[in-house]
C-alpha cells in the first residue's frame, strides 16, 4: 500500500472519505498542495497556530515541520491528529479529514500576475492597494482572500483578505487593505514608498470565511485591516439588499485609525434603518471631543440592544481580539456554530515563534 521511503521526489497523499489523491512535492507542506489542488480543506493561518488544518494520520511517514503539542491536545495527539500546514511526507500516507462542503464548490485558486494600480493612504498605518490583473481571478466570495508576493523582491506571499465584494471591483482588479506590521519584510516594503507600477503575484481565492445562507441579525466585529473583508461582506449584503439586521462594531485606537467611514454612510442609506456602524474607540484622548463610545469593541457586546443568542457573529482582525469576542459572545449566549472568523495571523503568531 505505501511506497518507497524517500526524502526526493513528491508523495501521494489519498484523502479519505472524499476519495481524492494528491501529490505534494518534498518541500510543501500536505495543506499546501491540497489548497493548490483546489481541495476545501479548512484552515486560516497556515501557520501552525490556529489548529483549523487538523487531520487524521491514518497510514504512512510525515515529517512535522513544528511541534503539533503546541496547538493539538494529547487525546487529539493520540488519536492520530496532525496539522496539515506543519507536515511534508515522508512516504504515501493516508488521511482522514473532512472538507468543506461549500468550498468544495467553489473554482480552485490560481496564481496570477498583476501589476499594482495604485497604492492610497487610508490611516497612519492602513495603504489601499489595488491591483490589476493580467487575467481575472477566479470568482471569489467575499470574505475570502488571496496571497500575495512580489517576484524577485518577497517570494514569499502573505495573505491578504479581498477588500470589497467581487461585484464592487472593476473586471479584472483586486483591493486589499494592508496594514504596516512593525519589521515586517512585505508591510514595511509596501508602506515605504508608493510601489504603483510594481508587478505583483496574486494567488486564489482562499479561505472559508464567507456569509452563510440565512437572516438571522447579523454582529459583525472588527479591529484594524479586518474591516476589509467585513466591509466587503457588508456590500454583498447591501447588494442583496437588507433582509436582516446588521450592526458592525469597529474597534480602533484613536479617531485617527477609522476609515472607509463614506463607504459604511453609503452601505447605511441603503441599510434603511436596518445597518448601524459603531465605531469603539480604545485609546482616543480624554481632551478630545468624541462623543462616540469609548473602551475595547468587545466591552460593548455586553451593553443591551444586540440579541445576542439569535445572531449570527463576524469577526476578523488580530488573533487576540477574535478570542476575546468569542468568549464575550459564549457568554452572551452564541452558540459556536454560529460565530465565524478569520484570524490575522503574521509570523510572529507561528507555532513556536514565542517559546
Ligand atoms: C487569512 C488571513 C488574512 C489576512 N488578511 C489581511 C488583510 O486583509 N490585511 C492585513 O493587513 N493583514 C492581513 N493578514 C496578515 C498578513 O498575511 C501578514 O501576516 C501581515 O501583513 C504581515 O506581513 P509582513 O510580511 O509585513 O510581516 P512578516 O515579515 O511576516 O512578520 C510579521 C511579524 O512577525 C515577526 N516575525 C517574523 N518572523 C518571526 C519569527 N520567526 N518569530 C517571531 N516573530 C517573527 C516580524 O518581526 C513582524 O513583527 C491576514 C492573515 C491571514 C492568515
Ligand atoms: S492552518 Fe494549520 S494550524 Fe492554522
Amino acid at each position: 500500500m505505501f511506497g518507497f521511503f524517500s526524502r526526493k521526489g513528491p508523495q501521494v497523499a489519498h484523502i479519505s472519505p472524499s476519495g481524492t489523491s494528491i501529490e505534494v512535492g518534498p518541500e510543501d507542506n500536505l495543506l499546501k498542495a491540497a489548497l493548490d489542488k483546489g481541495l476545501a480543506w479548512p484552515h486560516n493561518c497556515r501557520v501552525g497556530s490556529c489548529g483549523q488544518c487538523k487531520c487524521r494520520l491514518v497510514s504512512g511517514k510525515i515529517k512535522p515541520l513544528n511541534d503539533f503539542s503546541y496547538v493539538l491536545s494529547g487525546e487529539e495527539l493520540e488519536a492520530g491528529m496532525i496539522l496539515a500546514c506543519q507536515t511534508r511526507l515522508r512516504s504515501e500516507v493516508e488521511i482522514e479529514v473532512a472538507l468543506d462542503q461549500t468550498a468544495a464548490k467553489l473554482s480552485p485558486p490560481k496564481s496570477i500576475g498583476g501589476v499594482i494600480a495604485n497604492a492610497r493612504q487610508l490611516t497612519h498605518d492602513i495603504l489601499a492597494v489595488h491591483i490589476k490583473l493580467d487575467e481575472s481571478i477566479p470568482p471569489y466570495l467575499a470574505g475570502q482572500y488571496a496571497e500575495l508576493s512580489v517576484p524577485g523582491v518577497i517570494d514569499k506571499p502573505r495573505s491578504y483578505s479581498f477588500a470589497s465584494a467581487p461585484e464592487k471591483e472593476l473586471p479584472g482588479h483586486v483591493s486589499f487593505y494592508i496594514r504596516h506590521v512593525p519589521n515586517g519584510e512585505m508591510t514595511t516594503w509596501l508602506h515605504a514608498e508608493n510601489r504603483a507600477g510594481h508587478r505583483v503575484s496574486v494567488t486564489g481565492p482562499y479561505g472559508s470565511f464567507w456569509l452563510r445562507d440565512s437572516n438571522a441579525p447579523m454582529l459583525c466585529i472588527a479591529g484594524g485591516s479586518g474591516l476589509a473583508p467585513i466591509k466587503a461582506l457588508l456590500e454583498q449584503v447591501s447588494e442583496r439588499g437588507f433582509q436582516r439586521r446588521v450592526v458592525f462594531v469597529f474597534g480602533a485606537r484613536t479617531r485617527d485609525d477609522l476609515y472607509c467611514l463614506d463607504d459604511m454612510r453609503r452601505i447605511k442609506e441603503r441599510g434603511k434603518g436596518q445597518f448601524d456602524f459603531i465605531p469603539v474607540l480604545s485609546r482616543e484622548p480624554e481632551s478630545s471631543d468624541w462623543n462616540g463610545l469609548r473602551g475595547n469593541c468587545t466591552d460593548i457586546l455586553s451593553y443591551d440592544g444586540f440579541d445576542i443568542p439569535n445572531s449570527h457573529a463576524y469577526l476578523c482582525g488580530p488573533p487576540g481580539m477574535i478570542d476575546s469576542a468569542i468568549d464575550a459572545l459564549a457568554r452572551g449566549g452564541m452558540s459556536q456554530e454560529n460565530i465565524f472568523f478569520d484570524k490575522f495571523f503574521d509570523a510572529s503568531n507561528m507555532q513556536g515563534a514565542r517559546a
